[in-house]
């Protein structure tokens, strides 16, 4: 666990970098640290192995003082992935990589056996890379090798600043696929920092958001999606990313709370009078009368009734549709769109955990749902 307790940063005792930055990073976590240039990401970081020290407050690993822990023995507990891979040029790649475990006198067989599975690890044939010099690299194997360095001793703290910013868009994806499958299998503790909100959102468990030294919001990315905690944020996350990511946004996002219910017993001449008062297509059909915490057992829409008005006495359960679907609120906006175009339905009553009514989704307000998803189309 990697606490940063009150921690400020001045170098001229008048300026202050960061200022009162104060979160917790659990054991096996990752945490991206995001902002615009110059708002404290990599001073934040470095704190953390003693790259800097702080002026003010106090950062505990598992609850030791940072300050008080030799840097040298501290930072072998600590992997460090700088913005640029930073390999040595003259060395080979497997060179490169034994750095540390050299200066720590491990046996050569023993630091080339780790070489060659950190390099297999990366998704890198071990035989031919391992001879090779780091301008034979492309810029994301370079990347790769400045991963398997910083995991050479088997840290359990990993910082990473900016690590895939220079890379392509289509190397940086597949590597920031293999670091969140090599956290999920080493458990490792992961700072990473990055400018770039899709890959603070895609890494992330939980992200810093910092601006002029401070972090204004730390939560998971849904939270920090849903509610930013002030326009900066809100404008750095971008105002329509939320309809970006299709899969994060829930049905309790997008359904009206704007329905009518009528119990099964009720009879057609109110289901008439609820569908005129409230200018409404259709009712749903519950059990008792306040049917708004209970289940659903059917739908009534204004056509049927329509027809059936001549006896105003049938009660509503014996023509209700009974065959439809629900939704969970906790469904996202694809399955919602998936339902719906499945069965062909207009309205899906939405449930909660424990099955009760809270809301509505029509095809309507999917439509809506979907033309933000793409605004500018
Ligand atoms: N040695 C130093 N002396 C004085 N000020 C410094 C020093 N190092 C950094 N700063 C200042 O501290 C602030 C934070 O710098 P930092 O490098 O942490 O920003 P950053 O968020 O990592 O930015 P970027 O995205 O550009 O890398 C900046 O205003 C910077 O000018
Ligand atoms: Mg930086």
């Amino acid at each position: 666990m990697i606490e940063f307790k009150k921690v400020s940063k001045s170098y001229d005792k008048i300026n202050y970098v960061l200022k009162n930055i104060d979160f917790t990073v659990k054991t096996g976590e990752f945490v991206v640290l995001v902002g615009e240039s110059g708002c404290g990401k990599t001073t934040t970081m470095k704190l953390v192995n003693r790259l800097i020290d702080s002026s003010e407050g106090e950062v505990r690993i598992d609850g030791e003082n940072v300050r008080e822990v030799d840097p040298i023995i501290l930072r072998r507990r600590i992997g460090y992935v700088i913005q640029k891979e930073g390999l040595m040029p003259h060395m080979t790649i497997g060179e490169n990589i034994e750095l540390v475990p050299k200066l720590l006198k491990w046996s050569k067989e023993k630091r080339k056996q780790r070489a060659m599975e950190l390099l297999e690890l990366l998704s890198l044939n071990a035989d031919i890379y391992y001879d090779k010099y780091p301008h034979e690299l492309s810029g994301g194997q370079k990347q790769r090798i400045g991963i398997a360095r910083a995991l050479a001793i088997n840290p359990d703290i990993i910082l990473m600043d900016e690590p895939f910013s220079a890379l392509d868009p289509i190397t940086r994806e597949s590597i920031q696929d293999e670091i969140l499958k090599l956290q999920k299998e080493l458990g490792k503790t992961i700072i990473f920092v990055t400018h770039d909100m899709d890959e603070a959102i895609k890494l992330g468990e939980k992200i810093a958001f910092l601006k002029d030294g401070e972090i204004i919001q730390y939560g998971t990315p849904d939270e920090i999606l849903k509610n930013p905690a002030t326009d900066y944020v809100k404008q750095f996350v971008g105002d329509d990313r939320m309809w970006k990511t299709p899969s994060k946004l829930l049905v309790s996002d997008i359904m009206s709370k704007n329905y009518r219910t009528i119990e099964g017993r009720g009879n057609l001449s109110r289901a008439f009078n609820l569908l005129q008062t409230h200018d409404t297509d259709f009712l749903i059909v519950t059990q008792k009368e306040d049917g708004y915490h209970s289940e659903p057992i059917g739908l009534i829409f204004r056509k049927n009734l329509i027809s059936g008005i001549e006896n105003k006495n049938t009660r509503v359960r014996e023509i209700m549709y009974t065959d439809f679907e629900t939704l969970n609120k906790d469904n996202n906006l694809l399955e919602a769109i998936d339902k719906m175009a499945s069965i062909n339905a207009r309205v899906i009553p939405v449930l909660n955990k424990e099955n009760k009514l809270v809301g509505v989704v029509t095809n309507l307000g999917l439509v809506d749902a979907i033309n933000g998803i793409a605004p500018t189309n």
